[in-house]
């Protein structure tokens, strides 16, 4: 993305260093940042959290972590490099008072600091009131929020007006770690560095989109935390709406953070309101019973550990998405997500229309459609299902469907799939907002799925089981049967 004249940061302050997201994700990612050398020399890493431990209790605990969540074998020099760098700060992160401590161990000298706010949201408000009255914010300063901002758009708004008081909107960085994926931002780069599909993309030319983010994992020992959310808002709010607004969007005049994000914008403010009464008709939500995935027998949602026995919360959600504008009036976005599904696995699928005329019915009666697929996760790349002739005399003009198929792990040697959170710190220690979201996205997404999960209450219907290893409620295979089409499985 376009460099943008911040200075770098060279301290990261992260508070809930020992939570989940900041051993699994952060550390590491910061720790491959280091191994690559985009770490620079002088960096330093604050870590902020509630327990009582002394420096080394806590470099203790990393190195396991790093260990843990590495896949690769660590690099003996970089990793005591990297270790090197952490310094630990107890704190009890709503005592805003107590914030001088941290005062105490940040450097004095000038530079810039990302504030990396990997709590729950409900205290974003108070760090960043014990940081300013520690006087520790300046103007080349960053926050980093972690999603979910909020349980509906006015939760929302409350914690961003909390942040606001103290930090500009250019300091602010909303993370959702999808636009920190590489076949996310390729996105960008098929569509708006390849005439072939410029050209082609919109509803003269497109019959409609799919769009699956399926999971093989349940709740993963956050029962409680998720039962609060659900599927709408732990992933479609927010990820599914990401990158159904990079496929959606008009192409931005350049590629700063603010033109993107004004194109993003637009495409979610253009999606139809799901309402009371259509909200049967464009929706599915699901919740996963007892099943078996890869031939293990798995306990459905109400069964796991510290489950309510009558909780209504998704953990499948199926939408017919319609955006309202010329680009894409009459095309359906089908939307699909869940959790404990027979695969981990993500993909973009854009149905090209059916040709005008078929001179080969004796080969085919109907033409297949050209497909476009682009493998988010796992084994990453883009590929073009397209009609061909059977090479040979014999088979005269016989045809048949095959793929154009781009693995990126081949076309690229292998190289390693970078993690979206590498990514992302690296833009904030850089300074550059483009693959963060902004306040009015948030918002404007919050408004849409608000209406979704409004018009579910007012039903009061449970969600529709499914097998934990199947691919969802019956319903959602009628949700596009209805329109003549199937799920791509
Ligand atoms: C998180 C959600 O934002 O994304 C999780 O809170 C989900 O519930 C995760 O499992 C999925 O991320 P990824 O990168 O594994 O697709």
């Amino acid at each position: 993305m376009k460099n943008i004249d911040y200075p770098l940061a060279n301290e990261i302050v992260i508070f809930g260093a020992l939570g989940d997201l900041s051993r699994r994700k952060l550390l590491p990612s910061l720790y491959q940042l280091e191994l690559t050398g985009l770490l620079n020399e002088n960096t330093r890493i604050i870590a902020v959290a509630r327990n009582d431990l002394t420096l080394e209790q806590f470099t203790k605990q990393i190195d396991e972590s790093l260990n843990e969540f590495i896949s690769e074998a660590l690099d003996a020099e970089k990793l005591s490099k990297f270790l090197a760098k952490l310094v630990y700060q107890q704190l009890d992160f709503k005592d805003v008072k107590s914030y001088s401590k941290l005062g105490k161990v940040l450097s004095t000298v000038q530079g810039a600091r990302v504030y990396y706010y990997s709590t729950p949201p409900a205290i974003y408000g108070d760090i960043s009131q014990g940081l300013k009255t520690a006087k520790l914010i300046n103007d080349a300063d960053r926050v980093v929020m972690e999603k979910p901002i909020g349980h509906c758009l006015e939760s929302s708004k409350v914690i961003n007006d909390q942040v606001s008081r103290y930090f500009k909107e250019n300091q602010i960085y909303r993370i959702d770690h999808y636009l920190g994926k590489e076949t996310v931002l390729n996105l960008l780069v098929l569509r708006f560095a390849n005439t072939l599909f410029t050209n082609n993309w919109d509803r003269n030319c497109i019959d409609h989109v799919q769009i699956t983010v399926a999971e093989s994992v349940g709740i993963e020992g956050r029962w409680g935390f998720y039962d609060e959310a659900g599927q709408m808002r732990d992933m479609v709010q927010n990820h599914l709406l990401q990158v159904l607004s990079l496929v959606a969007m008009e192409p931005p005049a350049e590629l700063s953070a603010d033109c993107v994000r004004d194109e993003k914008l637009k495409v979610i403010r253009a999606l139809k309101p799901i309402t009371r009464q259509n909200v049967k008709e464009k929706t599915v939500r699901g919740q996963y019973a007892d099943g078996y995935l890869n031939g293990v027998s798995v306990p459905g949602y109400l069964n796991e550990e510290g489950a309510k026995a009558n909780s209504k919360t998704e953990t499948f959600v199926a939408i017919k998405a319609e955006i309202d504008n010329w680009r894409w009036a009459g095309v359906p976005f089908y939307l699909r997500t869940g959790k404990r599904m027979p695969q981990k696995h993500s993909e973009i699928v854009v149905h090209f229309k059916q040709q005008a005329h078929n001179i080969f019915s004796e080969s085919y009666a109907n033409l297949p459609c050209n497909k476009l697929t682009i493998r988010l996760q796992p084994d990453e790349g883009v590929e073009l299902d397209m009609m061909n002739k059977i090479p040979g005399i014999a088979s005269q003009m016989q045809i048949h469907e095959n793929k154009l198929d781009l693995s990126f792990s081949q076309a690229y040697d292998n190289q390693r799939v970078v993690d979206a959170y590498e990514r992302l710190l690296l833009e904030v220690i850089k300074g550059d907002q483009s693959l963060f979201v902004r306040r009015d996205e948030v918002e404007a997404a919050w408004e849409w799925a608000d209406s979704i999960i409004d018009a579910w209450q007012s039903t009061n219907e449970a969600p529709k089981p499914y097998a934990a290893g199947s691919w969802g409620p019956v319903s959602s295979i009628s949700l596009i049967a209805r329109d003549d089409r199937h799920w791509v499985e």
